[in-house]
């Protein structure tokens, strides 16, 4: 999730919480053919991600640069699968024709991948390893009608697997997810699916299973980001009565890491208070506490308030 979940937080999540069995990276533009610049790489190095299993994501929507960045990611990092990211709906990323825009040909969407898969074959050096190249998708730009056919795009292409996020590029995050497309677009998908959207329980966790008993896995952002223990619930593997200890320890440790990388107290307060968002829906009060949160202007405010927060909790 661009802008809150690399490398730091990661990091500090996996020290505190656990059951997560891949993170996938937040989007990397692919700005030039295969350089990585300092920020990204930062982020999907081996050395930052220790113990944790990453996917880093590309976002582009130039085949050939998106080639040489998955085999550099590949054959310098060690990354055997690629994530394409054909689902961000965010102004600035569609406006450039990413993302979600890239749903909005399908002709296009097609000579992208069929472009990005041949290159691939010639990108690195012979003999070499090419990576695994997964997809996220939303469902259409405006329409649900659209799914049909950018299900009929991605069926043509060796794909490793499919993860649906079952929104339209317009729908930004908002309202329901469409099921019915999801379902058929499961029921249709040559290649193994992954369902995203509004998990914020074991037991929509459960239902979802329930209904695609074939589906690989789940993709879970802002439910995670809301209870950072989910995926425990989800595996049954939360040790009773830590929530809260780990909660304060977590949200502590994070703006500390924060701070020792930025060592700038207006950044790091930005981030936590980005955080904060989803933090607060799980507290009793959410919108008292989003209130207080944003409030903050130093650091040691919002670490004040943050204690007032859990002591009501
Ligand atoms: C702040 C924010 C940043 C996001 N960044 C990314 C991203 O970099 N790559 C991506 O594939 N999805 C990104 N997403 C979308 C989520 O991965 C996910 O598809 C979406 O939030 C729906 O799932 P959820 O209901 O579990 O959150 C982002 C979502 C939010 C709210």
């Amino acid at each position: 999730m661009e802008g809150i979940t690399g490398y730091i937080f990661r990091n500090v999540y996996n020290r505190f919480f656990g059951g997560i069995d891949r993170f996938y990276s937040p989007f990397i533009p692919t700005s030039q053919k295969d350089k990585l610049p300092p920020k990204y790489r930062r982020d999907i190095d081996p050395e930052n991600n220790r113990g944790i299993t990453l996917i880093p994501q590309l976002l582009s929507k130039d085949p050939i640069r998106t080639a040489h960045t998955a085999v550099k990611l590949c054959t310098e990092y060690g990354y055997g699968e690629i994530n394409i990211n054909c689902g961000c709906p965010s102004g600035t990323v569609t406006a450039g024709g990413r993302g979600a825009a890239m749903l909005a040909d399908t002709g296009a969407l097609d000579a992208f991948f069929e472009s990005l898969f041949k290159e691939l074959e010639t990108a690195g050096p012979e003999g070499g390893r090419v990576p695994e190249i997964s997809v996220k998708t939303r469902i259409g730009m405006s329409f649900v009608s659209e799914a049909e056919d950018i299900l009929k795009v991605y069926n043509r292409y060796p794909i490793s697997t499919l993860i649906i996020h079952p929104r339209l590029k317009d729908e930004y995050y908002g309202g329901s997810v469409h099921m019915d497309v999801f379902d058929h677009m499961y029921e249709e998908s040559t290649h193994p699916v992954i369902y995203n959207g509004d998990i914020k329980s074991p037991q929509d966790y459960e239902k979802i299973f329930k209904d695609h008993p074939g589906i690989q896995a789940v993709m879970i952002g802002r439910g995670l980001l809301a209870d950072p223990a989910l995926a425990e619930r989800i595996k049954g593997t939360e040790a009773d009565g830590t929530y809260i200890s780990r909660l304060k320890e977590y949200v502590r440790a994070l703006c500390d890491a924060y701070f020792s990388v930025y060592k700038d107290e207006r950044n790091t307060l930005f981030k936590m208070k980005e955080l904060w968002n989803f933090l607060a829906s799980n507290t009793k009060d959410s919108e008292k506490t989003l209130r207080l949160i944003r409030r903050a202007h130093d650091l040691a405010e919002y670490k004040a308030t943050v204690n007032r927060v859990f002591d009501t909790e």
